[in-house]
């Protein structure tokens, strides 16, 4: 284990096993924020609850090879390991682990978990492997540590409501906490990612939280035909010439399903190419009946 920054940093799973035990022993509580690094306020958020709800709060830095597509960006993921200990000192954790590769799959893995259905609908359709992946660390990281509770940010919404099926399916002892989108002032969400935006793409992002708005305001103003709402997001996407527009979804909050009528809690999805740039927004919306 070595300490710099003022947060002890530790890359093995013993020894991390170790460290989280002494403090359950004490009757402390464990609270986890995985997350693939370059940490952003949005992580912040999530580290700043958990340390709030839990004696021990754990950020784990992996950036999980098994939820990334041949040609996707695992090689060029943005890294800063310093910067996020400092953040996750910052916001109060209170132990960074940060294993390699070989550390977490020291033989290459045979076993994945799979949560079947809501791991291919919407970003399943664009990305078929990616939620395996996702779940697959998880259910590995939560192993590892055994934590209370688990943090998670809205801004994957559809990750989180895997996760959450997934716990409740294999009897997880995790309570997995969801936590809101953090955005920059002009409604952009936080994400890692955001970074390979050049400069003259930054202000054209905004086209996803835009789309999300017109969405949102569609179903206020009456629209209870998803088709109709899903066409007045994709016409905001379509008008910004620097997006290349995957998908817009209106979809039930809970279950992910698309409903015939928009009813009761609904969650707005979009997804979009802005240069290297695959971003992805969400926001909720509830509605009755007409
Ligand atoms: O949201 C992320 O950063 C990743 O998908 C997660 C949950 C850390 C798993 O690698």
């Amino acid at each position: 284990m070595s300490t710099v920054k003022e947060i002890p940093l530790v890359e093995q799973a013993s020894e991390l096993w170790t460290a989280v035990n002494a403090v359950r022993r004490r009757g402390g509580t464990v609270g986890l924020v995985p997350t693939m690094g370059y940490l952003h306020e949005g992580h912040g958020s999530l580290v700043a609850r958990s340390a709030a709800e839990n004696d021990l709060t754990v950020v784990s830095i992996f950036v999980n090879p098994l939820q990334f597509a041949e040609g996707e960006d695992h090689g060029t993921y943005p890294r800063d390991l310093d910067r996020d200990r400092e953040m996750s000192a910052g916001a109060g954790a209170g132990l960074v682990f940060a294993p390699c590769t070989e550390e977490m799959y020291p033989q290459a893995p045979i076993t994945s978990v799979a949560v079947k259905g809501l791991n291919a609908v919407l970003e399943g359709r664009y990305r078929p492997t990616h939620f395996d992946g996702v779940t697959t660390v998880v259910a590995k990281l939560f192993s590892l540590l055994g934590p209370g509770r688990a943090y998670f940010g809205e801004k994957d919404y559809q990750q989180l409501a895997i996760i959450r099926r997934m716990a409740s399916d294999l009897s997880l002892p995790v309570e997995v906490v969801g936590c809101p989108t953090v955005r920059e002032p002009d409604g952009l969400a936080m994400s890692s990612r955001n970074v390979y935006l050049s400069a003259d793409e930054r202000p054209a992002a905004t086209v996803l939280w835009r789309s999300l708005q017109a969405g949102r305001d569609a179903v206020v103003e009456g629209s209870r035909n998803p088709d109709e709402v899903e066409a007045v997001m994709a016409a905001v996407l379509a008008a910004e010439p620097k997006a290349s527009p995957d998908y817009t979804a209106v979809v039930d909050a809970a279950t992910l399903d698309r409903p015939d009528v928009l009813d009761g809690e609904l969650r707005l999805l979009v997804a979009a190419r802005i240069g290297r740039a695959r971003l992805i927004d969400n926001m909720g919306v509830s509605c009755d009946r007409i």
